[in-house]
């Protein structure tokens, strides 16, 4: 199969165009090629986006949140099918593939009421005889750049909120995943959505990415991804002045006090750090641990680490999926040499997992450090694989100092019996989100996502929040 563009609701045939393939990370088979777009296709692009952007601002917002009713019937209707492809290009298990299209049917009806809300505010003028109000207003051609390791579920973070706020889009999905995309679009084209409002270019963030970033005619840039390349997205989209959002990575812990009930706690790291094989933003990759229960912690940990069977995350026995490319093996491995030179303790795991399916597929051992100090490397930057470093603490005080000890701040996580210990927690963890008695990944739709310091730049994907990015206040005063 060849993915090509899909632009003014047509799909592009160009046979000379560069393709590359799309692999399977369980077993190494290729699924399908992927169309690398040009500078030229992103302008094709956008020039229909913005035609066709004219007369979508113009259609009431709860007629347009009506196509979002049909997009969530229809992601339904195929869920099982959406979750396949899912595992199939990403790895994660399918379990996982399944909850993250339920993310996306989530959000298509959650952003369908926005459309029906969409409040704006009217306020008493200074003056006589005059009417004063602010209203959500549409922006026009937006660019969404999104990464492999939710393929579904970030798109739908932001497509939604711009189809629902009166804007048109360009989406570059990553060149890893683009068979999501691919079936994103044709949901897209079956319910209608008027031509030029959803279009997908495939290609290089290096060359779709930039061109977007540049295009004059392009005013709101979502990027979610590493904070290396959003750091560089910040400053191409500064110079263009666009309004630019960033989603980037994580540090993220999981706090657990001497207090908390340890078999939760155990469930609630296994769930955040092995999930998704650690490729998450979220990810738990550091456990705070009170000095007088981290023994018992890790013993119970290391036992349940035992039952997590690794493999081909189609296979519903499976736990733990492969990593997305050999890439991403070998910077995760790098820091088993790194953690080790820094003097952690390698518990268990720390290997490249190798003979039978594993020579195939990407498939790296959950890996346990213990005896981490705070500012070692492998408790202050992003692995995005399965390794976690265990830190002791003596106190509350201390454990939130070395929560909120790294560039990053999404997501958090305390393990506590005492009410008190929460509130405090939740009001000084410096992240975007704070977990009580639960790991650090999960997080709905309903809410803002995102977060502090290197994670983010201010704004948020999902809940209401999320229209910040995508609609731009306009306030109007009649005289009369
Ligand atoms: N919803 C996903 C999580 O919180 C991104 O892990």
């Amino acid at each position: 199969m060849k993915l090509t563009n899909f632009v003014n609701g047509q799909w592009q045939q160009t046979e000379q165009a560069e393709f590359r393939p799309v692999l399977n990370p369980a077993n190494g088979d290729e699924l399908a090629k992927v169309r690398m777009s040009t500078a030229q296709d992103v302008d094709l692009a956008v020039k229909a986006a913005v035609i066709a952007q004219k007369k979508w601002a113009k259609v009431p917002a709860p007629k347009r949140a009506d196509y979002l009713y049909e997009i969530g019937r229809l992601m339904k209707e195929r869920k099982e099918h959406l979750a396949q492809v899912l595992t199939k290009e990403m790895g994660k298990v399918i379990e996982e593939g399944r909850g993250e299209v339920q993310e996306g049917i989530d959000m298509a009806y959650y952003m369908a009421g926005e459309g029906r809300r969409m409040f704006g505010e009217t306020t008493p003028s200074e003056l006589g005889d005059k009417f004063a109000m602010s209203i959500r207003s549409p922006i026009g051609v937006v660019g969404l750049i999104t990464p492999w390791n939710f393929p579904v579920a970030i798109a739908t973070w932001k497509s939604f909120p711009a189809i629902v706020g009166g804007n048109t889009f360009i989406w570059k999905p990553a060149t890893e995943t683009p068979m999501m995309a691919y079936e994103m679009a044709k949901i897209f084209e079956e319910v209608g959505l008027p031509d030029g409002v959803a279009n997908i270019v495939f290609g290089a963030g290096s060359e779709v990415g930039t061109a977007l970033l540049e295009h004059k005619d392009v005013r709101v840039i979502s990027f979610t991804g590493s904070t290396e390349t959003g750091r560089k997205v910040a400053e191409t989209g500064g110079r263009n002045l666009k309004k630019v959002s960033l989603e980037m990575g994580g540090k993220n812990a999981v706090i657990v006090m001497e207090d908390a009930d340890l078999d939760l706690a155990v469930e609630g790291i296994l769930w955040s750090a092995f999930g998704t094989a650690g490729q998450r933003c979220t990810a738990c990759s550091r456990v705070i641990v009170h000095k007088d229960v981290k023994e018992e912690l890790q013993r119970r940990l290391l036992t349940k680490m035992e039952t997590l069977t690794i493999g081909d995350g189609s296979d519903e026995n499976i736990k733990i999926g492969p990593v997305i490319n050999r890439k991403a093996i070998e910077k995760i491995h790098s820091y088993i040499e790194i953690g080790q030179q820094e003097g952690a303790t390698l518990l268990v795991g720390g290997e490249i997992l190798t003979g039978g399916i594993y020579d195939k597929g990407n498939y790296y051992a959950p890996t346990l450090f213990t005896d981490v100090q705070p500012n070692m490397r492998i408790a202050q930057e992003e692995i995005f694989g399965p390794v976690v470093s265990i830190i002791e603490v003596a106190s509350l005080d201390e454990a939130i100092e070395v929560n909120n000890g790294v560039i990053y701040g999404l997501s958090s996580s305390i393990y506590t019996a005492d009410v008190n210990r929460a509130f405090k927690a939740q009001r000084d963890l410096d992240t975007g989100i704070v977990y009580i008695n639960a790991g650090t990944t999960g997080a709905e739709i309903h809410l803002p996502f995102g977060g502090t310091k290197g994670t983010g730049n201010g704004h948020r994907d999902s809940g209401v929040a999320a229209l910040d990015v995508f609609t731009e206040w306009k306030s109007v005063y009649v005289d009369y």
